[in-house]
């Protein structure tokens, strides 16, 4: 049995990618290494895979290539490649979105059909939910997204139950929040703090700081997503995958300062268009099918963070 992964040699693909390999899997990964950020940090990024024989890593683009090749011998595939980030999707960066997180799932999920699998694991994310009031968001709360890369994860997901109603293909869906941890995308809040406070310049700070985000540990999330090919769920479920606890920007800004050791100087650059006041993911869903809860905290995840950032930098 060999697992597809989508995304192989991003932060959260190859961490899985990682864990499979460790767990005695075959993987198949697939990437072509956009340039939303520097590709040589993917590379790293799955270079120990490389040399694991478990491990074939395929430079495919899911939106022009042929993907029939990629299914032989698959039963499970874990759709994590994207375009990611909520804020530069507005404009003409809208184009690499859709044909990114729409067109390459549907492409996906088409060549499925043929594939008889046991499971299909879309990553979505909690911008589905958009600026919601109904905190913490369930998985029946409205989904209204505030960002056309919101629209494109909800559009993806819509995809996965249509496929799942109509062509029987097992798809689920799960929103992750805000995922942080070693190998995180170097566009994120994190990164960036990291960065700051290891002298790399102020932290751009968008809006007051006072918006806050449910943080969720890479390693939890590759739990939740190992237990959502395993456990029985009806295909076309969607199920939030969430660190339990909102934070707000400015005390994340200060948390990063103390674990670093140094004061994280800021420059404000105001409200980013797209930007919600506030994400929390009720997990009791994630608990009920996959018997799953987070267990690395914000304080431990970013010491780990910090350790790992400052020993690749
Ligand atoms: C993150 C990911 O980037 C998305 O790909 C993912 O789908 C989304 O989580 C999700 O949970 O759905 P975001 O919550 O914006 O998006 O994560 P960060 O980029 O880490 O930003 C967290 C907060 O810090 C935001 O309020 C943002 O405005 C703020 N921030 C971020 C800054 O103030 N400055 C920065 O340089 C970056």
């Amino acid at each position: 049995m060999t697992i597809l992964v989508t995304g192989a040699a991003g932060f959260i693909g190859s961490t899985l990618v990682d864990d499979l390999l460790r767990r005695g899997e075959r993987v198949r990964g697939v990437d072509c290494f956009t340039d939303y950020y520097d590709p040589s940090r993917k590379r790293s990024n799955v270079r120990a895979a490389i040399a694991n024989r478990a491990f074939e890593l395929r430079e495919v683009d899911l939106v022009t290539d042929e993907l029939s090749g990629l299914f032989a011998g698959i039963d499970i595939v874990f759709h994590l490649a994207a375009q990611p980030g909520v804020r530069p999707s507005w404009d003409a960066g809208f184009t690499a979105y859709a044909a990114r997180n729409i067109v390459a799932t549907q492409r996906l999920l088409e060549a499925s059909r043929q594939a008889a699998l046991a499971r299909f694991v879309l990553a979505s994310s909690s911008s589905v939910y958009g600026d919601s009031k109904d905190l913490p968001t369930r998985e029946t709360s409205i989904t209204a997204p505030h960002s056309p890369y919101g629209v494109t994860k909800l559009a993806a997901e819509h995809l996965c139950s249509l496929y799942a109603r109509n062509w029987g293909v097992p798809a689920v869906a799960l929103r992750y929040f805000t995922v942080f941890g070693p190998r995180q995308r170097p566009d994120m809040a994190i990164s960036r703090l990291i960065d700051s406070a290891q002298d790399g310049g102020p932290f751009p700070l968008y809006g007051d700081g006072s918006q806050l985000r449910d943080f969720t540990y890479v390693d939890d999330v590759i739990d939740a997503t190992r237990a959502a090919s395993k456990a029985v769920i009806e295909p076309g479920t969607v199920i939030n995958v969430a660190g339990g606890s909102s934070v707000s920007v400015s005390d994340l800004i200060d948390l990063v300062g103390r674990t670093v050791g140094k004061r994280v100087a800021v420059t404000a650059l105001g409200e980013q268009a797209g930007d919600v006041r506030q994400t929390a993911g009720d997990i009791s869903l994630a608990a009920d099918l996959l018997g799953w809860r987070p267990r690395v905290s914000l304080v431990e995840g970013v010491a780990r963070q910090v350790a790992w950032q400052t020993s690749v930098a």
